[in-house]
């Protein structure tokens, strides 16, 4: 496939994310990405799994309510248009970021009113390419030692990601040095989020206690523009 952002995919860059958690997580003491018996449905034991038959997604012009998830895969060579790079007056990044333009704006006045608030924001990802995922997805193998299934619980294999949509951020604070983890479920920024974000379009992906449902563990750092009519419904 044309790979077409080498720059954000490159290796030096996707080993400094890593090792970037990798230091995170021994940090904040994040721990293995477990599901913890406050999070793990006792009604199916694979809530975590992918069903026998997956759809290949047929991309339109517009990502914003393409699904993609366990069952629906994106092509290896989908790359959403219009893709730009969040400048530091939309909100703190900790390296070079892009999402779809569409997502300038509500970011841009979701961050103004978070820092309005005292809540420090930054985005740590947002497009991610299917070459990207391809590596991100073979750390989580890595990471719990060959355990496909820890991995799928906290990481999209290729194609299945969200990210590869490019209308979806994950977001930290300084609270935890702009790292993530778990320990961001403790911070005011998460809560912050929950109550606000919905207001500016974005819709919380995979919330606490949905594992059945989202087929992830929870991540309060995952939310996905929706736009303000479909947040609002
Ligand atoms: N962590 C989410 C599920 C992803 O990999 O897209
Ligand atoms: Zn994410």
């Amino acid at each position: 496939m044309t790979e077409h952002h080498s720059k954000l995919d490159s290796p030096a860059i996707f080993c400094l994310d890593i090792f970037l958690i990798s230091v995170a997580c021994s940090l904040i003491g994040c721990d293995k990405p477990r599901p913890t018996a406050e999070t793990t449905p006792n009604h199916d034991e694979a809530w975590w799994s992918y069903p026998e038959e997956i759809e290949s997604i047929v991309p339109g012009d517009d990502p914003l309510y393409l699904v993609v998830d366990k069952g629906h895969q994106l092509p290896a060579d989908y790359v959403p248009a219009d893709l730009v790079t969040i400048t530091p007056d939309i909100i703190e990044t900790n390296k070079e970021i892009q999402v779809v333009s569409i997502l300038l704006e509500p970011l841009r006045k979701l961050n103004a009113k978070a820092q309005a608030d005292g809540i420090n924001l930054s985005v740590i990802s947002g497009y991610r390419s299917y070459q990207y995922q391809v590596k991100t997805y073979q750390h989580w193998i890595t990471y719990n030692k060959g355990d496909r299934d820890a991995a799928d619980r906290v990481s999209a294999r290729p194609g299945h990601s969200e990210h590869q949509l490019g209308t979806v951020v994950d977001f930290s604070t300084d609270e935890i040095n702009h790292t993530i983890g778990d320990a961001f479920h403790r911070t005011k920024a998460c809560a912050w989020l929950l109550e606000n974000a919905p207001s500016f379009g974005f819709s919380l992906s995979y919330p606490k206690g949905k594992e059945h449902e989202t087929r992830y563990s929870h991540e309060g750092w995952h939310w996905r523009f929706l736009g303000f009519r479909a947040v609002a419904l």
